[in-house]
């Protein structure tokens, strides 16, 4: 018997390219696991009228252990339209299928690491004043409130008479009372102390962990008085069990603004789930892009690992693939120290280390290059190619 069964969820466009090549690693590094199939995505909802299939969540249920490569999902209308004739009109409603598995099984913790490898060209570069440039190292891991915040998924365009009513009561709602309801639309944002607990004290492990002098917590306080309040608050409550740890607190805006000037100063960053996103596209873009972002969505039972880009249907149909498999990989590499694999988690991204500084095989994104047909022949490797290379460092 194995030692361990994941379950496997390619979904759509790119994650079917990158996964397996994730698989591969894994095996090659000797990983001792048996990998089962599960079904999730758009085919998904257009067949059956659930992206997130039953028998999906019974696998997740089981097994706890999850790898997942991207799904398509598309607006409102658009799902709508492309929902197989015999379902329409029967109730069934779009819900993107990896926000639903968070919120099912609570995997409020994200992880979303953004860690530089020497040597990649793609590295965050700053010019000095003598005109030389620096390429400070950066070592930055992102700690997102996963489950609720801007996408709790409670929200509606022409909230029903009650919600009105409610809104009513609140004196900032005068300014739109009179707007009608099909011209108005509104999200909320719900932020709970437990949650806020929970992501905050999973960053101040990891700063532990790592030997990190502080942790940031980035909200908006000084406007989102009450949500981001209360994640700042709670972040100052759990500092107190961290002694040798600071609290920093920034604000988004700013904090966007710092990570262009001095990105290597913040090394873990708590956010809600919105901030959270964003910050960890922010922080990727640094160190080479969606083809880098790892990320883990860590819940107490239950754990899944995926690449935080999406299903790039405009690169999903090249023969041979061409999307760089490194953040799949390191997702597969997450998932590896998850279960308390080190040695093994380590020897991956050291292999990717090892192929990144050498810097004979490059992905497209890697040579700065447009995505395409033609970039194999302008001197890019393949999906395939890159995941060979990082199997012969192994
Ligand atoms: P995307 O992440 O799919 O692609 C954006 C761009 O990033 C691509 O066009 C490509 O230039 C680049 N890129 C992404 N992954 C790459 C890789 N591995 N190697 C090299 N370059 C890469 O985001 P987009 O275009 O906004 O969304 C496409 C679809 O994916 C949408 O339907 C969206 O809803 C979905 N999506 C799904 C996510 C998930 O499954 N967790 C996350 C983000 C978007
Ligand atoms: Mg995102």
């Amino acid at each position: 018997m194995p030692k361990y069964t994941v379950v496997t969820m390619p979904g759509d466009g790119i994650g079917n390219q990158v996964l397996p090549e994730s698989l591969r690693v894994l095996k090659a590094v000797g990983f001792d696991a048996a990998y089962v199939h599960a079904d999730i995505g758009w085919e998904f909802w257009c067949k059956e009228g659930n992206a997130l299939p039953d028998r999906t969540i019974d696998l997740l249920a089981k097994h706890k252990l999850g790898l997942f490569g991207a799904i398509t999902s598309k607006p409102k209308k658009e799902a709508d339209a492309e929902l197989d004739p015999k379902l329409r009109g029967k109730g069934y409603t779009y819900y993107s299928p990896i926000v639903t598995m968070r919120q099912r099984f609570n995997l409020d913790v994200c992880q979303r690491p953004c860690i530089g490898f020497a040597g990649n060209p793609l590295n965050y570069v700053r010019k000095r004043v003598d005109g030389g440039c620096d390429e400070p190292q950066i070592d930055s891991t992102v700690f997102r409130q996963n489950t609720e915040g801007m996408y709790c998924g409670i929200e509606w365009t022409n909230p029903p008479e009650v919600v009105r009513a409610a809104l009513n009561s609140h004196a900032k709602f005068k300014a739109f009372s009179q707007v009608p309801g099909q011209d108005l639309a509104a999200s909320v944002r719900i932020i709970t102390r437990n949650a806020a607990r929970r992501i905050c004290t999973a960053a101040f492990e990891y700063a532990k962990r790592r030997g990190f002098k502080a942790v940031t917590i980035c909200e908006k306080p000084n406007v989102l008085r009450e949500t981001s309040g209360m994640m700042e608050e709670t972040a100052k409550e759990v500092q107190k069990n961290y002694p040798n740890i600071q609290l920093w607190s920034t604000n988004i805006d700013a904090q966007l603004m710092w990570l262009n000037k001095n990105p290597e100063d913040y090394n873990v960053i708590v956010a809600s789930n919105l901030f959270g996103d964003i910050l960890s596209d922010a922080f990727a873009g640094l160190v080479g892009g969606l083809g880098f972002a790892a990320s883990g969505n860590i819940g107490d039972e239950v754990a899944v690992f995926e690449p935080t880009h999406g299903s790039a249907p405009k690169y999903a149909e090249l023969n041979p693939p061409i999307v760089n498999p490194i953040a799949m990989i390191l997702s597969a590499a997450m998932m590896v120290d998850h279960v308390g694999e080190h040695q093994m988690a380590n020897r991956i991204r050291n292999a990717v280390a090892a192929v990144v500084k050498e810097g004979k095989v490059r992905t497209y994104d890697m040579m700065r290059i447009p995505g395409g047909a033609r970039s194999i022949s302008q001197g890019a490797a393949s999906t395939v190619q890159m995941a060979d290379a990082i199997l012969a460092k192994l």
